[in-house]
């Protein structure tokens, strides 16, 4: 069979065509949306000790019971009944060659997409280095980007600098911001003739502070500049539309907010700039055009179980309702802020305008790092919040597996050091 042919017979088959392939959304029982213990019955869904307290989901996230359950069963049929697999159809036991278009659909709605632009991914590191390694960019074209970006999202863009005399540079935005007029004013000012790319975070992931992204995407296009976002800390926490957000590429992951697996990610770019990208790791469909997120997605043996986990991480969001979890989210964020706002020796690094957070609230208490109040948390109640050094103590992320109990028991902790 020609490899069009191919592609296209294993475009036909969705990742429920075979019969062991069941459909996660029905598995799982979620609590009617009006019992008033609704999200104390979500928490049992999660697999979670119910002794610890998980404050940490911009690390990596917690998984529900039945992602582990499918991730865990596929391993099982994997290392089973390999055999099984006669090679007539590519789908099912190893990921890596087939496009697996109904995961991407999936991914596409959820941010307001087209399938066909979305690639599966490791991760966010790996997407935003399909991105710097496969633009047409010439020595002098400047990428430019803030001072509070990941490793992961903008180290790609500085191996271009040292090895080909692209431009890097970096706008400093204040910690905490104020206000989404202050960092407008700043990233336009910054913004020059030279400049061919700008790469943000959409959340930044020391602060939490949600950039004001579609403003900043329409005055960088209005000057002909590429916006590349960076939403490691986006999906499954805020609601995403990059049409409505007028961004050129969004890269993201599902480890974190979303509960899927660890080694879950994508990469979205806007079609016509899509077809011009080149592929960094390369296989038979390196030069697909007829689907280009596939091109990008076809990146060698790599673990369907944990594809399979991601969809029924995806299918539970879904199931919950995505706004439902990013409003509990952003309550539980408040919540916390409201509660530290009120004791005078904490400082927040998190943005003074709450329009401006969500889940990810970062602060310290006068006198204390970050080491030593990850300390405090976890040996008085086994609570797991991330040190983010000396100055800017914590990084606390509420979820919807977190409550307000928890959070009362951590205000009093704080209280009492
Ligand atoms: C803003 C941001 N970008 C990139 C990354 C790297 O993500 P990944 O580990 O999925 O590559 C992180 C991880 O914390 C992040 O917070």
């Amino acid at each position: 069979m020609n490899s069009r042919r191919k592609v296209l017979k294993s475009l036909a088959l969705t990742s429920l065509s075979l019969p062991w392939l069941r459909s996660w959304a029905s598995a799982v029982q979620l609590p009617a949306p009006h019992d008033p213990d609704y999200w104390q019955k979500i928490r049992h869904a999660f697999m979670l000790s119910k002794d610890k307290v998980f404050f940490n989901t911009g690390t990596v996230g917690a998984m529900p019971k039945v992602v582990v359950q499918r991730v865990v069963e596929h391993f099982e049929k994997l290392a089973t009944d390999v055999a099984d697999w006669d090679y007539k159809t590519d789908i099912g036991w190893i990921s890596g060659y087939h496009p697996l278009p109904d995961l991407r659909k999936k991914i596409a709605q959820l941010i307001n997409a087209d399938a066909h632009s979305i690639a599966l991914t490791d991760n966010v590191t790996s997407a935003m280095s399909y991105i710097a390694m496969g633009l047409e960019l010439k020595r002098g074209d400047e990428v430019l980007t803030s001072n509070q970006e990941h490793g992961g999202g903008r180290s790609a863009w500085i191996v271009r600098e040292k090895r080909e005399g692209i431009a890097y540079r970096e706008v400093t935005l204040p910690k905490p911001v104020q206000n989404k007029d202050e960092v407008l004013s700043l990233i336009r000012t910054a913004l020059a003739p030279q400049t061919r790319v700008l790469m943000l975070s959409h959340i930044i992931t020391g602060s939490g502070a949600i950039l004001p992204v579609k403003e900043i995407c329409a005055e960088a296009r209005a000057k002909g500049i590429i916006t590349v976002l960076d939403g490691a800390q986006t999906i499954g926490h805020i609601k995403v539309d990059v049409a409505d957000i007028g961004c050129d590429a969004y890269v993201g992951c599902f480890h974190k907010w979303m509960g899927a697996p660890p080694g879950t990610g994508f990469m979205w770019v806007r079609p016509e700039l899509l077809k011009n990208l080149w592929t960094s790791v390369c296989s038979y469909q390196w030069n697909n055009h007829e689907d280009e997120g596939f091109r990008f997605s076809q990146r060698g043996t790599g673990n369907y179980s944990v594809m399979i986990g991601m969809e029924a991480a995806l299918d539970f969001h879904n199931e919950i309702g995505p706004q439902r979890v990013y409003n509990r989210i952003k309550f539980l964020g408040s919540y916390l802020r409201d509660g530290l706002r009120r004791m005078p020796k904490v400082k927040i690094f998190s943005p003074a305008d709450e329009a401006m957070c969500a889940g990810i609230t970062v602060y310290n208490v006068a006198g204390l790092t970050g080491a030593r109040l990850q300390d405090e948390f976890w040996n008085r109640a086994r609570m797991r919040p991330r040190s983010q050094g000396d100055e800017f103590g914590v990084r606390h992320c509420t979820h919807i597996y977190n409550s307000e109990k928890e959070l009362d028991r951590a205000l009093e902790i704080l209280q009492k050091i």
